[in-house]
């Protein structure tokens, strides 16, 4: 599709756009009266219309019912999490008794190392990438120290190559390739928070298993995001915190994938609780950990209802749209995006502004990072006193991420014109 940097063909896209309606399911905060131009979908989702009453539900049956809510509330509390398995396991190509929910992101991935780092004398390494976020690096130090070893030594990063922002495919490949024997695990992200790159999971879930490493995931930037097909690739666990693209509200609670395959293994060590415990014994209250056969035997404390009230709205929203449909609208609006960013950088000379998302759409999904070479953090100001809400990064990266939920094309136009605008006044 040719595009236009109009507002009449920002209202022409929209007005053909199949999931227009949906931006009404959605509260945006305000900017003198107007919805804001939302960029942040990829750190804090906007809030369902609906997810209120969510809420509300869990809230009044506390009220009326107190304890007895637990087995008589209008959805029960104590299976309340099972109503995620179907439309989470579409979410992220799974089958249903491969997901649940549970804690919150860094406290899962350090639940599935549990199990599923298992380093020996010779297989201990964990490859990851280059500046994974903060909390999987603290985590994998960590993680590797508990175990006896030395991070310099055990934890191994696929890094850029020099004078490059993203990391290439066959690195990460040959990277696996290389260290070979000594691999125990690789754990990399879906998509990378900083850059936005998709990274090929399957493919790297295949060259680790061809090395006899396990391999999981950490998908908080690609869970309502990017297709994924977790159990037909194979791949052996992941976890995502579901309050980004996921809508579910701040820090709110994890969700976990582990590959039917290792089920009833029982050689995989777990931090067993209550909750995990075969459910037609568990209020027998025995000594004998005897898990559920399944993801759910992996959980650990009863459920956190109201927390989990907002995302299940929020799962059904995504039942009701559909990942496929989700997706078509995300190639298109970040095209589009990136099609302006384009056209501005044509048009004012000098604005120094550099896309360091990968530009082909295999590797990118909704996120495009802009690096703000010279005046960046006075642009962002700008950029923020005038409504568009985006992020900064150090050392000088902004994030745009329009979730196709709710971002509209028009959004896209009128964002452009306000960068033009602020490019022209902070480089007066
Ligand atoms: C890629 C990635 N991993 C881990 C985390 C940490 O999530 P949590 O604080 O929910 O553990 C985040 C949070 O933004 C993230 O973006």
């Amino acid at each position: 599709m040719t595009f236009q940097n109009t507002l009449e063909f920002a209202q022409q896209l929209d007005n053909q756009d199949e999931l227009k309606s949906w931006r009404d399911q959605f509260i945006f905060p305000q900017h003198n009266g107007k919805n804001v131009i939302y960029f942040t979908g990829n750190s804090l989702g906007l809030q369902p219309k609906i997810a209120k009453n969510y809420v509300d539900e869990v809230m009044n049956d506390w009220a009326n019912l107190a304890v007895e809510g637990h087995f008589f509330a209008e959805k029960p509390w104590w299976d309340y999490h099972e109503r995620f398995a179907q439309p989470l396991s579409k979410i992220v190509g799974a089958k249903p008794i491969e997901v649940t929910v549970m804690n919150t992101l860094t406290v899962n991935l350090h639940l599935l190392m549990v199990s599923f780092y298992k380093p020996t004398k010779t297989r201990y390494k964990i490859i990851c990438e280059e500046k994974a976020f903060p909390s999987d690096q603290y985590m994998f130090q960590t993680q590797v120290k508990f175990h006896g070893f030395n991070p310099e030594d055990a934890i191994v990063e696929v890094k850029r190559r020099e004078g490059e922002h993203n990391i290439r495919h066959e690195d990460i490949i040959a990277k696996i390739n290389e260290v070979g024997d000594e691999l125990a695990l690789v754990l990399f992200g879906g998509v990378n928070y900083y850059t936005g790159q998709v990274f090929n999971v399957e493919q790297i879930t295949k060259a680790g298993h061809n090395v006899g490493a396990i391999v999981g995931f950490d998908l908080a930037h690609a869970a309502g995001n990017i297709k994924l097909e977790l159990h037909d690739w194979n791949v052996d666990f992941a976890a995502w915190c579901s309050y980004k693209y996921m809508n579910s509200g701040p820090g709110n609670a994890s969700g976990c994938f582990i590959h039917e395959k290792h089920h009833n293994d029982k050689t995989l060590n777990r931090f067993a609780g209550w909750w995990a415990q075969n459910k037609e014994r568990r209020f027998k209250m025995e000594p004998k950990f005897d898990p559920i056969i399944g993801a759910d035997g992996w959980q650990v404390s009863n459920l956190p209802v109201l927390s989990l009230a907002p995302y299940l709205a929020s799962v059904e929203l995504f039942a009701q749209v559909g990942m496929d449909k989700l997706i078509a609208k995300r190639n298109q609006l970040t095209a589009y995006l990136e099609f302006i960013l384009h056209e501005i950088d044509k048009e004012i000379p000098g604005t120094e502004f550099e896309i360091i998302t990968p530009s082909n759409q295999e590797e990118r999904a909704c996120q495009l990072s802009v690096f703000l070479h010279g005046q960046g953090r006075n642009l962002f100001d700008y950029l923020m006193a005038k409504g568009v809400i985006t992020d900064w990064r150090e050392p000088n990266v902004i994030r745009l991420a329009p979730a196709p939920f709710y971002c509209s094309y028009e959004d896209m136009y009128n964002f452009g014109q306000i960068l033009k605008e602020g490019i022209q006044i902070v480089n007066k």
